[in-house]
């Protein structure tokens, strides 16, 4: 294993991938200065808390249990690898992969008398999505948060934000937190990093104590995977696709809103993470718009998920609108 410590960013990963994580950080860090996060292991499987139990101050694992978030109409979702799915609600995902980790507690999002309530000696953290994606493209409140981010501070309990479908500019800044002058404990990002190219990664506050070494995995810090990172990074920022995220979603939702949609109940967004609640079941809309050459997705029973690249044309978005208009009208 390699060991480096650089500037207050400590990571662990194989020796011949050193030089391209140096390089991935530094780009990562060059251009994410106001969030005050260290990357610290390579995740290449995403967000497996089985795996990092024993590398927290913070016990989480020993007799100890994390809050996760859910109640009738938003649900969180963490993934599909055995931690991430013990924290995600929804049965249909859970069903059939058991036995999954035990010591997650389920409370409503956005609900801080709930979370205040359900939070015991116990509590190791709390995790939860800025913007609930599979869950309803369901925002979280700005008092919500900064009332999460003190209740962790006075409990002593981490925060751990996955900003893996919110974060590389998604929703009109580079990681969602940052719409909420949030720094978390944990942080989880993937998807986006390297342009879909598959990589992921697990970043983490100087609170948590990482011993040097402890942690890695057969693909962590893959040059490949660094090089297309680092190379997506330069294209974001040098395009500034924050900004067109978030100028480019409100746009389109304006365009949307304007219309009178008998069948939407409302239509949600932070940048281009968008999403139109319907008054039914998506299922027969999305087959419209398949029909009609555009690709959309659910997110829980009645909302049509739009997740478009942020290089979209506003020619592109007009059709994908005059498109939706003709449909839910
Ligand atoms: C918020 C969030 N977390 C984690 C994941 C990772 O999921 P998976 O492990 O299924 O790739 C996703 C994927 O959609 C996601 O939206």
């Amino acid at each position: 294993m390699g060991k480096h410590k650089t500037s207050g960013v400590y990571f662990v990963s194989n020796d011949r991938a050193i030089e391209m994580t140096i390089a991935f950080l530094n780009s990562f860090r060059k251009y994410n200065p106001g969030i005050s996060l260290c990357l610290i292991p390579f995740e290449d499987n995403y967000f497996q808390l089985e795996r990092l139990k024993d590398k927290y101050k913070f016990s989480i694992f020993s007799e100890q249990e994390l809050l996760s978030m859910c109640d009738d109409i938003s649900r969180q979702f963490h993934g599909r690898t055995m931690g991430a799915l013990s924290g995600t609600y929804k049965e249909d995902y859970r069903e059939g992969f058991g036995p999954l980790l035990e010591g997650f507690s389920f409370v409503p999002y956005n609900n801080i008398e709930k979370m205040e309530a359900a939070v015991t000696d116990n509590t190791a953290g709390i995790i939860l999505e800025l913007v609930q994606g599979e869950g309803g493209i369901n925002i979280a409140d700005k008092e919500y948060i900064s009332n999460v981010r003190k209740l962790c501070d006075d409990k002593g309990i981490i925060f751990i934000v996955d900003e893996i479908q919110t974060g590389f500019c998604r929703t009109g800044k580079f990681f969602a937190s940052e719409h909420y002058n949030l720094n978390p404990d944990i942080m989880t990002a993937a998807k986006g990093i390297a342009g879909g190219f598959p990589i992921g990664a697990t970043l983490c506050s100087d609170k948590i104590n990482m011993p040097i070494g402890k942690h890695g995995t057969t693909f962590g810090g893959n040059p490949l995977a660094c090089a297309a990172a680092i190379a997506a990074i330069d294209f974001m920022t040098e395009n500034k696709l924050c900004e067109q995220a978030e100028k480019k979603g409100n746009y389109f939702v304006a365009k949307l809103k304007r219309e009178n949609l008998s069948k939407v109940i409302e239509i949600r967004n932070l940048g281009l993470m968008i999403g139109i609640e319907l008054k039914e079941k998506v299922k027969p809309y999305l087959q419209e718009l398949l029909d009609r050459k555009i690709l959309a997705l659910p997110a829980g029973l009645t909302v049509i998920r739009l997740l478009p690249p942020a290089t979209i044309s506003t020619e592109d978005l007009d059709v994908v609108a005059s498109n939706l208009i003709q449909v839910l009208k």
